[in-house]
């Protein structure tokens, strides 16, 4: 049996496969347009979008709002099919720009997670009423729990009478920032086959009432065509996947940067408490070392990139960090990385990854 299709409303992807959004330049036009040409959902992520701009240290928010344009133009040049998505944690400080910029530039889907999105579909009707047209953008929050879904089904209905087009369900196994406390990430209550089936259950109700399909997407861990097929065995109706996708050739970050999931092994993945607040998975690394040793690297906040940041208790500055370790400096930054990462073997191309995951897939369905 083939891998099934995955659709928010009208807008399908050949593929039930999202390409997680990885902030500071992993997932820019290249990945993005790569998967979506392979017919799954590529995703732009525009935490530090403008990080190139020679501009970027006069205005910031400037800089990011041409480079947020720039990003979605190229990967739509290069896209001849599939679904084109933004990623947008409501954590960063130009959060209302990147959302109304992505509408206005008709990107497919947002998905929008670190912290609750309570205001989303407010900019949907903004810009719609400021263009005097509907636009199409599906609005996709990222959730860790049955509760938060439910919180926002009814706040986005009683605000503005508009549900969600679906949730990204994202368990303690993915990189990045994790929107769990430290000592609930091996716990068996919060793992991702735990948290979707609650999502699933708590977005059934509001399914119903309103006759509004909402795909529920589980992230954080998935690994091959097997995993795909067990959690849409269990009612998900497709994956998010990130640290595979590190792996490839059409990944944005430097060649540096997927050397470090190359050698990883199980013993190098690591938590680390980020200055934003929140607990993360990354690759152990010298920084990293130094970092938890004490060492404070000399900063002075020029990025403005964070609203949780907490500026001047923070050893070091998490944008620059992950600004050097895009560009293949390690010394001076680290990677972040899913729990899978020591798998992670070669790197290979979007396409090979695809077919790989499809065939796995056929194989355990068959
Ligand atoms: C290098 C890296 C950067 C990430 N950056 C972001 C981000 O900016 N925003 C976000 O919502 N998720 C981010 N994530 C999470 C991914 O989008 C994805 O949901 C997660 O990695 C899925 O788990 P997996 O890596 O095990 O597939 C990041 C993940 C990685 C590995």
């Amino acid at each position: 049996m083939n891998l099934p299709t995955l659709s928010f409303g009208e807008l399908k992807a050949k593929l039930p496969i999202i390409q997680g959004g990885m902030g500071v330049g992993i997932s820019l036009s290249g990945l993005a347009s790569a998967v979506a040409n392979e017919g799954g959902v590529g995703v732009i992520a525009t935490s530090m979008i403008g990080m190139r701009d020679p501009l970027r240290a006069k205005d910031p928010e400037a800089a990011d709002h041409r480079g947020l344009i720039e990003e979605i133009r190229k990967a739509r040049e290069k896209m001849t099919d599939g679904l084109l998505g933004v990623n947008i944690m409501c954590a960063l400080t130009n959060y209302g720009d990147m959302v109304r910029t992505s509408i206005r530039e008709g990107v497919d889907v947002i998905i929008s997670g670190a912290g609750l999105p309570l205001d989303l579909p407010g900019y949907l009707r903004e810009v719609s009423e400021d263009v005097k047209a509907d636009v199409k953008t599906k609005l996709v929050p990222i959730v860790s729990s049955g509760r938060a879904a439910s919180i926002l089904c009814r706040k986005w209905m009683n605000k503005f009478d508009y549900l969600p087009d679906g949730f990204v369900v994202e368990g303690p196994k993915a990189g990045g920032h994790l929107g769990f406390k430290a000592e609930q990430l091996d716990d068996p209550k919060y793992q991702l086959e735990s948290i979707v089936k609650e999502v699933i259950d708590a977005v059934t109700p509001f399914r119903e009432k309103h006759q509004k399909d909402i795909p529920v997407i589980a992230a954080g861990g998935v690994y091959t065509g097997e995993d795909i097929a067990k959690y849409l065995e269990m009612g998900a109706s497709g994956v998010q996947m990130g640290t595979r996708f590190v792996a490839t050739h059409e990944c944005d970050a430097d060649e540096e940067f997927k050397r470090a999931y190359v050698q990883a092994k199980e013993e190098d993945l690591t938590i680390i408490k980020s200055p934003v607040g929140l607990p993360g998975r990354a690759l152990k690394n010298s920084f990293l070392d130094a970092v938890s040793t004490g060492l404070k690297q000399p900063k002075k906040c020029v990025h403005k990139c964070l609203h949780s940041c907490a500026e001047e208790k923070s050893p070091y500055c998490i944008a620059q960090a992950l600004v050097n370790a895009y560009r293949g400096k390690l010394k001076h930054g680290f990677a972040f990385a899913g729990a899978n990462a020591y798998l992670v073997d070669k790197i290979v191309t979007v396409k090979e990854l695809m077919n790989s995951l499809k065939d796995e897939y056929d194989r355990r369905v068959k």
